[in-house]
């Protein structure tokens, strides 16, 4: 595995730093219909080469590497890095620590941002930074496809303990895992996601914040960059978006 920066600020949320939290990652977080939605976007576009940009525990990842393809897995915590690696087929996998200043010298046929990772670029200059190094590291025709809860649909609202409470068994025990919403600054989401160890009564709390641009700052963010914009899904089953979709998937294809 490539390390050659320094720990990303933005993986400092324990959510995504804390063994102790990252454990419970893929019991709270299995694999689903946005992985398969990807997977059937690589067939569709015969890719061969895969970087999956946020790649976290490497669920997907591992699941493209066990599907045939050249995948390459990018991260910025170390700790969620150390649970992808030990995965079966993560041997196959090209793993490499950090965030989007690691695409320069990559050249691959699609680049893949999962589980809301486009949210975690807090500020605009880190995102269209982003956008710019994805651009050159991907080939002719290639696709950058992502995507990002619509801002119209609030779920922020949704978080409360009572409205957003999940019971899983773990390697660790049974933990109650729920969101708090704290505050709405303009676009951006501060929360803290609460979880409960029910057997030992402990609580560990991770104090995160998500950007939410709209589908408009998006569109126009991608054009600016220089990728036509193929397609805005509503869903993990191709259905087109609307004004209600709690999900907006970008399918962007590199000028
Ligand atoms: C919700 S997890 C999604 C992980 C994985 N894509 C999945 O589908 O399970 C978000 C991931 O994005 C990573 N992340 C946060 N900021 C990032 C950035 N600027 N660049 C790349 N990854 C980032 C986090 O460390 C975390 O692993």
């Amino acid at each position: 595995m490539e390390n050659n920066i320094p720990a990303s600020e933005i993986s400092s949320y324990s959510e995504f730093s804390d063994p102790r939290l990252v454990a419970l990652y893929d019991n709270l977080n299995a694999l689903g219909n946005d992985s398969e939605f990807m997977c059937q976007i690589a067939k569709r576009f015969s890719a061969t080469s895969i970087i999956d940009l946020g790649c976290g525990t490497g669920m997907l990842t591992c699941e493209l590497t066990k599907r045939g393809y050249q995948v390459i897995g990018m991260e910025p915590s170390s700790a969620m890095l150390d649970v992808a690696i030990h995965k079966t087929h993560g041997d196959k996998v090209k793993w490499i620590k950090g965030s989007s200043e690691q695409l320069k010298n990559l050249q691959v046929d699609l680049i893949f941002m999962t589980s809301h990772v486009a949210q975690f670029f807090l500020n605009d200059e880190e995102w269209r930074a982003m956008l710019k190094s994805a651009h050159k590291a991907l080939k002719a025709n290639g696709h950058l496809v992502f995507d990002s809860r619509n801002p119209i649909t609030k779920p922020w609202e949704r978080w409360t303990r009572e409205t957003s409470t999940k019971k899983v068994d773990t390697p660790n025990g049974k933990v109650e895992m729920w969101y708090q919403l704290s505050e709405v600054r303009g676009n951006r989401v501060l929360y803290e996601i609460h979880y409960l160890f029910i057997d030992s009564g402990e609580e560990l709390i991770s104090n995160n914040e998500l950007i939410y641009r709209s589908r408009e700052e998006i569109t126009q963010s991608l054009s600016d960059a220089n990728f036509s914009l193929e397609n805005i899904y509503g869903d993990w089953d191709n259905r087109p978006i609307r004004t209600d979709s709690l999900e907006m998937v970008f399918v962007a294809r590199r000028n």
